[in-house]
């Protein structure tokens, strides 16, 4: 599924300090754009050699790849952009876009294309997974060591459901000794608009749908709209929220992780984006670490770097 529409999202702020733009190598030389018609406004044709330097660039920009086949859905959607910022052709934006060193344009451009889709308890065996099995080990062994650092990220948090519930199961089983720990969940997205979405924490009953209810009733409070529910302030505070392009060479982080939910991000990353971005996950990862990656993803051959647990559960060797 594509990005929800910009419609349904609260406020945002527009312009926001990015990560340094990746150059590409070559420069756009395509030819200009055609005016069509369609209904009541005209439309912008793309021309082969302006859609071919749109997929390199978003492709080095974002690990994105669009197949041929989201051609006329990625066009549909850039159009409206087009349109809004008062660019005549796809030529002229394309042009825009390789002169733009401030990063707004890339902000603009990941709105309106990445996959934003999630809820709450998506994929629940994860969840019980880390419950049962990697929650008891790991708090058992910091305590021998006398450590109370529990380092949890979720990469590709989109609109923050995946992050919440993680705080929530932290805080739920460490119970009363939770304030002793330094616990709690950093969530990045490469998208403000879905990071802002997030940091409100302000859901509708068919996002919560799927969460068992003792979690709905304890950590959610009904708005006075009667439609929508707020995650509970103590659960937002455990939760960082930051701007992180998973393209990025290298990730800003001191330490390690102990647990590393990074899910249906890189289904859209084709197999050479993968495995540079596992590589640096692996380095994100303690030894032992776990890493959740989405149900219909796959860590592909011949990595002995990370052993098999369960479908899309992974541990650092
Ligand atoms: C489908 S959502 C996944 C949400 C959640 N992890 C889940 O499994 O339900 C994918 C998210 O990955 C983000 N994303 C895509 N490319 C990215 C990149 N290069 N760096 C960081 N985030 C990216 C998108 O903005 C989107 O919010």
């Amino acid at each position: 599924m594509i990005a929800s529409s910009a419609a349904t999202k609260p406020p945002i702020s527009r312009y926001v300090q990015s990560d340094a733009c990746v150059r590409l190598p070559y420069a756009y030389t395509g030819q200009s754009g055609v005016l069509g018609w369609s209904g009541l406004l005209p439309t912008m044709v793309i021309t082969d050699p302006e859609f071919q330097w749109l997929r390199h660039w978003v492709r080095e920009q974002l690990g994105i790849h669009l197949s041929e086949q989201k051609r006329e859905l990625v066009v549909g959607r850039l159009q409206a952009l087009l349109r809004e910022q008062g660019f005549a052709s796809f030529h002229a934006y394309c042009h825009a876009l390789q002169q733009d060193t401030s990063g707004h344009a890339l902000n603009e451009l990941v709105n309106r294309i990445t996959t934003n889709y999630t809820y709450f308890y998506r994929e629940p065996a994860h969840f019980e997974f880390l419950w049962r099995e990697v929650f008891p080990p790991l708090t058992r062994i910091l305590r021998q060591q006398n450590n109370r650092d529990l380092r949890l990220w979720s990469a590709g948090c989109s609109t923050g459901e995946e992050a919440y519930l993680l705080a929530m199961l932290q805080m739920d089983y460490l119970g009363a000794e939770y304030p002793q720990w330094r616990a709690g969940v950093l969530a990045t997205d490469i998208s403000q608009p879905v990071l802002e979405w997030a940091k409100a924490g302000i859901y509708s009953a068919e996002h919560l749908e799927r969460l068992p209810d003792g979690l709905r009733r304890k950590y959610f409070q009904p708005q006075p709209d009667c439609q929508t529910f707020r995650v509970h302030p103590s659960v937002r505070d455990q939760v960082v929220f930051r701007r992180l392009n998973l393209m990025n060479p290298r990730f800003p982080f001191r330490k390690p992780f102990q647990v590393i939910f990074c899910r249906n991000v890189m289904i859209y990353f084709d197999e050479a984006t993968r495995r540079g971005l596992l590589s640096r996950l692996h380095q994100c990862l303690e030894p032992g670490g776990y890493l959740f990656i989405g149900h219909a993803e796959s860590l592909g051959r011949q990595r002995d770097d990370f052993e098999y647990i369960l479908p899309a559960v992974y541990r650092r060797r």
